[in-house]
């Protein structure tokens, strides 16, 4: 192919996914994370990006969101090149990230944790003051919708929730907000077996409301569960790229293993 050709194809590229991340390296000091990575995500997709202990999965979907910087690469978002200055310029470009720690305020309140950073305002007199009535009311019918049902009081902290709850709040607020992509970084590693098959229901259904996810998850057959495509990285590198009609999860075991 002449340069040409190769560029109009990575325009094409560009153009027809939602996230395209190109030779994309990481470096912390001499650890080399992530050595010239690609990866896409298309409109509507929900892609299982798998790998085993250190493969580079959290890296790579930290450099999207710009928590981490990238060495080498570019990162295209809605078809335009990208760069975050960090997660909360993300949100606002419409990724919201769910870490599994990370994800909320343990001492604020359910409402405060699903508005962070959007709070509504109203007008007392001269003075602007949050409109925690309002945060309070969208809150809980946003967060009712996605099956938080049992949560009366948005005013209660989030220390006491569980996995599932948190990552139902994450969920729903991305709903809400009209992200475009969602980003799970392994949302049931601490979740029971009903709280897991939650949340992975909230994902189907957030692809039903039109977003994209990337689903990071060690578990083969949640991900095959729920994904489209799968990406598995190996350490730090483009391992194997793989359409659900073209495996199973046993299959996906062996290939997130490198025995395939
Ligand atoms: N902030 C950091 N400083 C130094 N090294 C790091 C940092 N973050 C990650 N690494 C290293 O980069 C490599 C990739 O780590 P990363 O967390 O992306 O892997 P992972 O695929 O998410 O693994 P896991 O499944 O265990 O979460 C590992 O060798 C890790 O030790
Ligand atoms: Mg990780």
């Amino acid at each position: 192919m002449n340069t040409q050709t190769i560029e109009q194809n990575k325009q094409q590229i560009i153009q027809d996914n939602l996230v395209f991340m190109d030779g994309i390296s990481v470096r912390f000091g001499k650890v080399v994370a992530l050595q010239g990575v690609n990866f896409s995500v298309k409109h509507n997709e929900v892609v299982g990006l798998l790998g085993d202990n250190g493969a580079g999965k959290s890296t790579l979907i930290k450099t999207l969101n710009g928590y981490h910087k990238a060495n080498e690469g570019s990162i295209y978002f809605k078809g335009k090149q990208v760069s975050f200055k960090s997660p909360k310029y993300a949100r606002e470009a419409g990724i919201e990230t769910a870490y599994q720690d990370l994800a909320l305020v343990n001492l604020m309140t359910i409402s405060r944790n699903f508005f962070m950073g959007r709070e509504l305002q109203k007008n007392i007199g001269p003075i602007k003051v949050m409109d925690m009535k309002q945060m309070d009311l969208i809150a809980a019918q946003s967060l009712s919708e996605v099956g938080l049902r049992n949560i009366r009081e948005m005013q209660e902290t989030v220390n006491f929730l569980s996995g599932g709850e948190r990552q139902a709040i994450s969920i729903g607020r991305a709903t809400y907000f009209g992200a475009q992509l969602l980003i799970l970084d392994e949302p049931t590693a601490a979740l029971s077996v009903m709280e897991t098959e939650w949340v992975l229901r909230l994902v189907s259904e957030a692809k039903d409301n039109g977003l994209s996810v990337i689903l990071i998850t060690h578990n083969a057959y949640e991900a095959y569960a729920v994904a489209d495509r799968f990406v598995v990285l190996q350490h730090g590198k483009n391992y194997a790229e793989i359409n659900k009609e073209d495996t199973n999860p046993k299959d996906l075991i062996e290939v997130i293993a490198g025995r395939k």
